[in-house]
């Protein structure tokens, strides 16, 4: 398994850093089998596994139960888990609380949170306690509703000036990488030649140091309207529609179970049965 200096060791040779999410047991052994570098169990699992409208309903309890079963799938891959809307916000003291119980009820690597004001004294606090932390800046949806919606940031220069700044300081609070969502491709450039450790960028162009995208997006599973930033690299959604479909018609129409499916018994059998 790669760890966090080898995250940092990619970046210094220009490796790319190839990142995925994964909520459960085969998602995360699909990820490891295709050799990704980095799990990632992302709180986007309130919108494409449990179907809410934002990422804010997602619980501790949530995080902890798909974590446990995607760490079960990739047991050898670096696996980062999301601390959930406001479970790293009230005190250092909650914070750490809520970090190490990611850690240890899950086995996971590292944890993620969003944003850098009012964060950066935790993620100080979570690095010291002994558990890396992976930063999130940009369009972080935690906050979507003080953003005023799912925007692309850094567009103005204060605005990026700000992005480049928290990005320097998410590094001295110790987080070992930090996932840009959403920023235009020369900002997350700049920010990621400004920083030594590795950025990893969603919707955030080729000069990342790395790239994460959601599950549900790369094979279009289960989601109808993919962002302008996902690339579909398959489409399994309809081959599972078709298959249930044809399971369907099979049964009404009694095509399935045929013999080839089904358990007989023998003709002495139903003698000593039946008489
Ligand atoms: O929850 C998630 O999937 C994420 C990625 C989009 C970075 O935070
Ligand atoms: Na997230």
């Amino acid at each position: 398994m790669k760890s966090t200096t080898d995250f940092l060791e990619m970046k210094r040779q220009r490796k790319k850093i190839v990142m995925l999410t994964a909520y459960d047991y085969p998602s995360a052994k699909q990820a490891e089998l295709a050799d990704v570098d980095m799990i990632l169990v992302g709180d986007s699992l309130g919108n494409v596994v449990l179907g809410y409208d934002s990422t804010i309903y997602v619980t501790m309890e949530d995080m902890i139960h798909h974590a446990k079963a995607a760490k079960r799938g990739a047991s050898n891959t670096f696996l980062v888990v999301d601390m959930p809307f406001m479970s790293y916000h009230l005190s250092v003291r909650d914070t750490l609380l809520n970090g190490a119980r990611l850690i240890q009820e899950t086995g996971a690597q590292a944890v993620k949170v969003e944003g850098a004001d009012g964060v950066l004294l935790h993620i100080e606090a979570l690095v010291k306690a002994g558990i890396p932390v992976v930063a999130h800046l940009g369009l972080t949806p935690q906050s979507v509703g003080v953003l005023g919606g799912f925007k692309v940031q850094g567009k103005d220069v204060e605005s990026a000036r700000k992005l480049l700044e928290d990005a320097k300081r998410c590094q001295e609070a110790g987080a070992f990488a930090i996932v840009l969502e959403c920023v235009p491709k020369q900002l997350a450039e700049e920010i990621s030649s400004s920083v030594t450790i590795p950025t990893i960028g969603i919707g955030a162009g080729v000069h990342t140091d790395g790239q994460v995208l959601v599950y549900h997006d790369v094979l279009t599973y289960g989601v109808e309207r993919v962002s302008k930033f996902v690339k579909p690299y398959a489409a399994i959604n309809k081959q599972i529609v078709d298959g249930i479909q044809t399971y369907v018609k099979e049964v009404r129409s009694e095509l399935f179970p045929d013999d080839q499916h089904s358990f007989t018994m023998n003709d002495e059998q139903l003698k000593t049965l039946y008489g």
